[in-house]
């Protein structure tokens, strides 16, 4: 597909004013998203597994108004003003614009909310952008007199949810999503995220994500500036490359359910990251002292107990402790008793794979 085919023909229905709203989760990668082209393209493919429990839930109320030249639009979160917010939503809509010209028709309000705290360190634009993207595609499916299908509707709300903030192409659906074009995944896009087309071994389904908050902190660096660092990184074909072999390689080791390999592709994803931030001028160290801690602990439990645990990291500090449900109990216990005491305020989020956004 091709940009063109999301810019509708002229909407003949009208519509005074309504409300959606849609709860969408966050997402977590595995082949990490890191370097992107102009208009929101990515310079690798990534995938990763769609969250359960960590979510935003945005209701977008509308009320027509007398078409200008600008948006017009107020965020609340928890039902708090949030101006602050502003410049990142007008810059969506204007990236958007184009596609949905009905933005400039309407009064937007938009309240959001997330079932984790906000300090949490944990990135709430993926889900924040896909629940506001599902919602104007609820806005969308009324307007249009073309029928939509509900494989366009999710496949536009991931399009346009890209343009918002990468990851969020992938927070739509679930349990596993893959965006950016390579060989293995036939139908691939560099525009939209796509479900990971493949049967997927029972040791992966319904795997658990337990976040330890290592630093509850505002993120060291943007991801607009973090990805940015990928322009004229002295390593960075090389990387772009490896994260297309790793994409094929783990495509294999989901369907084979290697749990070994999963190990060691996914912590070697996770340090790459970190290893590209640490090589690139200016560079950053955004682990902190307690993430490294924790990651001895867990090579240390792997190795005492055979388990299949391991972890993967955002470009932060909080660490994402992955498992196959059967070792629960075991690896929630160990969490328990050798890493919370690395948490900040021993604070820390258990979650699992989940199935993507809901309308409400
Ligand atoms: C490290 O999607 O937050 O989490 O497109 O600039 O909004 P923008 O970036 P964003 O980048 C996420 C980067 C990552 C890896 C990943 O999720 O794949």
């Amino acid at each position: 597909m091709t940009e063109q085919e999301f810019i509708p023909n002229t909407y003949t229905y009208t519509l005074e004013n309504g409300s959606f709203k849609w709860s969408s989760p966050s997402n977590i990668a595995l082949v990490k998203y890191w370097g992107k082209k102009e208009d929101q393209i990515p310079e690798n493919p990534s995938i990763s597994f769609t969250l359960n429990d960590c979510k935003t839930i945005t209701t977008l109320s509308f009320v027509k108004r007398e078409v200008s030249d600008s948006f017009s639009f107020d965020v609340f979160l928890e039902g708090q003003r949030k101006d602050d917010f502003k410049p990142k939503i007008e810059t969506f809509f204007k990236r958007i614009e184009n596609y949905l010209p009905f933005l400039k028709a309407y009064h937007f309000t938009i309240e959001t909310s997330n079932t984790f705290p906000h300090s949490s360190g944990i990135a709430s634009s993926a889900s924040g952008m896909s629940a506001l993207a599902l919602c104007l595609m609820s806005i969308e499916n009324v307007l249009s007199d073309e029928i939509i299908t509900d494989g366009f509707f999710i496949k536009k709300a991931s399009f346009l949810a890209r343009l918002g903030s990468g990851s969020a192409c992938r927070s739509l659906e679930g349990a596993l999503i893959v965006w950016g074009e390579n060989k293995t995944i036939e139908e691939s896009s560099d525009l939209f995220g796509v479900k990971f087309p493949f049967q997927v071994h029972p040791d992966f389904r319904n795997y658990q994500d337990t976040i330890l908050l290592v630093d509850k902190g505002e993120k060291q660096v943007s991801s607009t500036v973090g990805h940015s660092l990928m322009h004229n990184h002295p390593f960075a074909q090389e990387r772009f490359k490896q994260a297309h072999t790793n994409l094929s390689k783990l495509t294999e080791i989901l369907q084979e359910g290697n749990l070994d390999e999963f190990v060691a592709l996914v912590e070697s994803e996770a340090l790459t990251l970190h290893a590209m931030m640490m090589t690139s001028m200016p560079y950053f160290i955004l682990m902190k002292p307690n993430t490294v801690e924790i990651i001895n602990k867990i090579w240390s439990f792997r190795q005492e107990t055979g388990s299949k645990v391991c972890f993967t990291l955002d470009a932060g500090a909080n660490v994402h402790v992955l498992y196959p449900e059967k070792e629960t109990d075991k690896v929630l216990k160990f969490i328990k008793n050798e890493l919370v005491a690395y948490c900040q305020n021993g604070h820390y989020i258990c979650d699992k794979i989940g199935n993507g956004a809901k309308q409400l």
